[in-house]
Parts: structure tokens; sequence; C-alpha cells
């Protein structure tokens, strides 16, 4: 199997979670990691044993690698994306996959062109608990879902955005609670229900963080072609990060995700349950509300381009919760509903 040279741009929180898998694999070489904060570059380089570029442009024409992790703040997303593609490197990028739609399809638009992978990380797609309700509904047991609902309850303290140089703001992280943190619970949802999403009423606010302009509280409805329901609520005025929650209302039963656990009542009787099993990989500075699933994603990512097919989370796949997204924050501007379709 061929070695992959890798590089990852962006050193910052989330820089764990991908450069841990990489460094197990291998089948790839950490070639490069890149930062404008060069101390922080510098230190990921010495540690992982690689080389520190300041300037991803030059790191990917220079190093010429098959795969860049994106690792940025949001409105950098699209652009590095888009240029390490029509580079010829196949892209993981952290969700979102951009701020605005129209970006995130000229990214799908560059890796078509130039024939290279492009994915997004949408990770507790590989909690056991999502796996579980996912295979379940595809196997027709449970029905169709009726309807479903999600809430997510967490804690962001003002030093959370004051210690931000692009969080909090709608130009640099395009929005708050919705587009970084309750993105994950409306694409697992999205990505339960079988159907079309048509329509998103929505209504955002801030209500309690003075230090920032994005919303910190918001909900809505999202109606799908088959008439299927989904409510959601997300807000980050609560004491602590609780699990999100999912329930689903279906034709022949109930669920309940707690994000790692699973409940599945059948109306005749049957109970299924499943809980997330322990991971092997320690991950220095690694946060449990993240879930610890990136390892899965990256592999399969990796699969994908040794076997040269499309990757499961491709950015056409992510493009479906980027409409769902901007569509929440427009329908919550606007105070109207916002077709899908
Ligand atoms: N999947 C998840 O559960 C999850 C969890 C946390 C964060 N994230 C995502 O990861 C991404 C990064 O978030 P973070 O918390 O690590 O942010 P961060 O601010 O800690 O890290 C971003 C890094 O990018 C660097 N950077 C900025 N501009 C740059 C440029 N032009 N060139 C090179 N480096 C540049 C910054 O200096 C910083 O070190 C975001 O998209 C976020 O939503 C995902």
């Amino acid at each position: 199997m061929k070695k992959l040279k890798t590089v990852i741009i962006g050193c910052g929180n989330i820089f764990t979670m991908h450069v841990t898998p990489v460094m197990h694999r291998t089948d790839t070489e950490l070639v490069g990691v890149c930062d404008i904060k060069k101390d922080r570059a510098d230190k990921a380089a010495k540690k992982f044993g690689t080389v520190a570029y300041y300037d991803y442009e030059k790191m990917l024409t220079e190093l010429k690698p098959d795969i860049a992790h994106v690792c940025l703040p949001h409105y950098l997303h699209p652009v590095a994306s888009q240029f390490a593609l029509e580079h010829g490197v196949n892209v993981l990028c952290e969700k979102p996959m951009s701020i605005r739609y129209a970006d995130g399809e000229e990214c799908v638009k560059a890796a078509e062109k130039n024939g290279v992978n492009y994915g997004v990380i949408f990770q507790c797609r590989y909690n056991d608990a999502s796996q579980l309700v996912k295979k379940t509904l595809e196997s027709g047991e449970l029905g169709n879902v009726i309807s479903a609902r999600s809430t997510l309850t967490w804690f962001r303290p003002d030093d959370y955005y004051n210690g931000s140089d692009w969080k909090g703001t709608w130009d640099k992280e395009g929005g708050g609670v919705i587009i970084d943190q309750a993105i994950h619970s409306l694409d697992l949802v999205n990505w339960f229900v079988e159907s079309e999403p048509a329509q998103v009423s929505a209504s955002y606010a801030n209500r309690g963080h003075c230090v920032m302009e994005v919303e910190d509280t918001a909900e809505g409805l999202i109606t799908y072609e088959n008439g299927t329901r989904y409510a959601f609520w997300a807000m980050n005025n609560y004491g602590c990060d609780e699990p999100i929650e999912i329930r689903l209302l279906c034709e022949k039963g109930k669920v309940v995700l707690t994000y790692d656990d699973a409940w599945i009542t059948f109306t005749d009787g049957r109970e299924v349950h499943v809980k997330q099993s322990a991971d092997n990989l320690v991950y220095e500075n690694g946060k449990d509300y993240w879930g610890f699933q990136h390892v899965k994603q990256i592999d399969e990512f990796y699969r994908s381009v040794h076997e040269k097919r499309a990757p499961e989370i491709s950015g056409k796949e992510a493009l479906k919760i980027q409409k769902i997204v901007c569509g929440i924050y427009e329908s919550g501007k606007t105070g109207k509903p916002v077709k899908l379709k």
C-alpha cells in the first residue's frame, strides 16, 4: 500500500483529534504542520517530528501532500480547502464546510474537477449509538420517522469567546450555537430521516453573552417532504455540557439517543440498548463532548483515498446539513420560513 503524505493546517484545539489518529496509522507520514501562530506550529512540529510552516499555500505547493486536514477557523475552511483541492490534494475539513452555502458548493466542484476526495468531519455519525439507530432505521424495523426532536444545553463561558480571535463573530465563525455546536445533532437527525428537508422555520437570539455578537440560543422546526417534523432547541447558557438528546417517534417504535447511549423500544415490546465502547487512543487535551470518533472517520477517509472512491461523508453529503444551517440563519434573520428545496 502506498504511503500517503499528510499535512495538518491549523494547530489549535482540535489538532489533537487529527494528529493522534494520523500518528497511529502505518499508511501515512505527517510531512508538515502549519499555523500562522508560529509557536503553535513549531511546538507541534517538534512534538511530532515534522516540519513547521506558517503559510499553508507554501506548505501545499512545496510538499505536494496526498492529504490535507483543514482545522482552521470557519471562514477559512472553503478558502484553504479550495486551494488544496485545486492543487490536487485530498482534503478532510473540519465542520462546517463553510459559512456560506455557495462556498461549500464551490469546494465540491473543485474536488470533482480535480479528481480528488473532499470529506467533512461529522464524527458523531460514527458513535456506536448513532450507528445502531441508523442501521435499525435502514433495516425497516422501525418504519419511517414520524417526528424528531433534539436538545442541546451546553455551557460556553464569556472567556470561550473572549479567548478566541474568531469565535462569537458573524464574519469568522458564521454564527454561534447552531453552526458550531448544534450542527452535529442537526446532522444526525437529518441523516436519520430518510427524506428531503423541505422547509425550516427558526428563531435565534443572544440571551446570555454580551461579550459576543452571534446567537447563543436557537429553536425551530424542519419539515420533510414525507411529512416528518423535526423540532430542535439549542443553547449555550446552561451550567455544564449535558449530553445532547435526540428523540425519534417512528411508525414501529421510539428512539432515545443521549449522545453515546441509544435505547430503541419497538411497539412489539422488544428493547435494544447500546453504550459507546471504550477507545484505545489517548488524546492530549481532547474534550469529551467532541466524542472520540474522529479516528473512525479519518480511517474511513484514508481508505477511500487508497480505494479511489468517495468518502462516506463527502463534501456533497455535507452540503445537506450546510443547506439546513444556512436556512436556519436566514429564517431567524427574516422571521419567515425558508424553503430548502
Ligand atoms: N468536530 C468537532 O467536534 C469539533 C470540536 C472542536 C472544534 N471543531 C472545529 O475545528 C475547527 C478549529 O477549531 P479550534 O477550536 O481548533 O480553533 P482554534 O482557534 O483553537 O484553532 C485554529 C487554528 O488555526 C490557526 N490559523 C488561523 N488562521 C490561519 C491561517 N491563515 N493559516 C494557518 N493557521 C491559521 C490559528 O492560529 C489556530 O491555531 C473549527 O472548524 C471548529 O468548528 C470541531
